[in-house]
């Protein structure tokens, strides 16, 4: 479609109504292999569903124009999509990651791609200098996630960028938490972007899946499409069907998280048993400057410390009725989870630490269920 405003895009990208039926809501095709003419030809390009189906190439086409990418690879959950951005590389590459990324990419790092052969190397990506210097000859692969899960860190995208251009390194930006409609790590240097579109792309909590946007096509978009071809972890069609319909609403979801988050944020930042809140779009999260040149609004992922230890932490959980125990985000109900017992051993995340995803209740609601929990 012509170019359009990000909330034109939400609705129309990649639906077209059905020719057959006027359906203007798309099918879902379960169908797994399609029909060839006569001629052995397969005229409308779909063959076999591991390689493309109608819904997939719907989200996908509908994810690259949300990003202002040329194309989008779809998966069956981000860290799939992770995978295959890792397996697009070569044995003996070296990548420079964040030592505070996604728990579950840190693991896929260490524990499946180090024994396959990459080198890498963790670092404070708020800290350009370290960055810089972690930067080697044999470096092919830089990755940021912004803000960063659970701490929600920022990382300035444009200079790390920059590194990575210099060192003619690929540049991958995990957009998750900010989605499109907050940041566009394109218009900032990224050449690939992460999605675990299980969280707000989907938005309702109810479908695992992931994506890899790319800003051209090239060499490593097209080792990435392969993966996805060859290796399989694609998502179902009615996956793709749910994520796309998630995305309809999505700008307007994502204004009403940020609003509730930055409120529930500035309620726990005054509280007297309250160790310390991280928000980006708090002016005391100390790059809160950085966030506001790279981002319209500060998503719905906050993080509280309460004053006290463990126990005190699962106290305050357990105390909450409108949020929910459980991990995952992105959803229209509000979520808390204690942090560190799921990342389990060797976590750097503080112990009296609480992860909240602000959902789309009342705000004042989500206040008082905290002023009743720590009281
Ligand atoms: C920032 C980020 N990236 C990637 C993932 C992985 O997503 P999935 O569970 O779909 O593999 C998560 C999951 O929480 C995440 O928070």
């Amino acid at each position: 479609m012509s170019p359009a405003r990000i909330e034109t895009l939400a609705v129309h990208a990649g639906m077209r109504v059905d020719s057959g039926t006027g359906a203007v809501t798309p099918a879902i095709h379960p169908s797994t292999t399609f029909e060839r003419d006569p001629d052995g030809s397969y005229p409308r390009g779909f063959v076999y569903a591991r390689n493309a189906n109608p819904n997939r190439v719907a989200l996908e086409e509908c994810l690259a124009a949300l990003e202002g990418g040329e194309e989008a690879a779809a998966f069956a959950s981000a860290s799939a999509a992770t995978s295959a951005i890792l397996l697009a590389l070569k044995p003996g590459d070296h990548v420079v990651a964040p030592i505070d990324a996604y728990h579950g990419t840190l693991r896929l790092l260490r524990e499946t791609f180090a024994p396959w052969g990459l080198e890498t190397t963790f670092v404070d990506m708020t800290d350009v200098a370290a960055a810089r210097a972690a930067m080697r000859a044999s470096t092919r692969l830089v990755w940021v996630e912004t803000p960063s899960n659970p701490m929600w860190k920022i990382t300035d995208v444009v200079a790390i960028g920059e590194l990575a251009s210099r060192a003619g390194a690929h540049y991958v930006c995990d957009n998750t938490t900010a989605t499109p409609i907050l940041q566009s790590p394109f218009k900032l240097g990224a050449d690939l972007v992460l999605h675990a579109t299980t969280k707000y792309l989907g938005g309702h909590g109810d479908v695992l899946g992931g994506a890899v946007v790319t800003r051209t096509r090239g060499e490593l978009f097209d080792r990435v499409r392969a993966v996805q071809a060859s290796g399989g972890a694609v998502p179902s069609p009615f996956d793709c069907w749910l994520v796309r319909r998630g995305i309809r609403t999505l700008p307007y979801r994502m204004r009403a998280h940020s609003e509730n988050a930055l409120k529930v944020a500035a309620f726990l930042h005054g509280h007297a048993r309250v160790e310390a809140v991280h928000y980006p779009g708090l002016a005391t999260h100390p790059a809160h400057e950085v966030a506001r040149r790279q981002m319209s609004a500060f998503s719905g992922m906050v993080s509280v410390q309460v004053r006290g230890d463990r126990a005190r932490a699962i106290d305050v959980a357990a105390k909450l009725r409108v949020f929910t125990r459980a991990t995952s985000f992105g959803g229209t109900e509000s979520l808390v989870e204690h942090r560190a017992s799921i990342e389990g051993a060797g976590t750097r995340t503080p112990e009296n630490l609480l992860r909240l995803s602000i959902g789309l209740e009342h705000p004042d609601d989500l206040i008082d269920d905290f002023e009743q929990a720590l009281a």
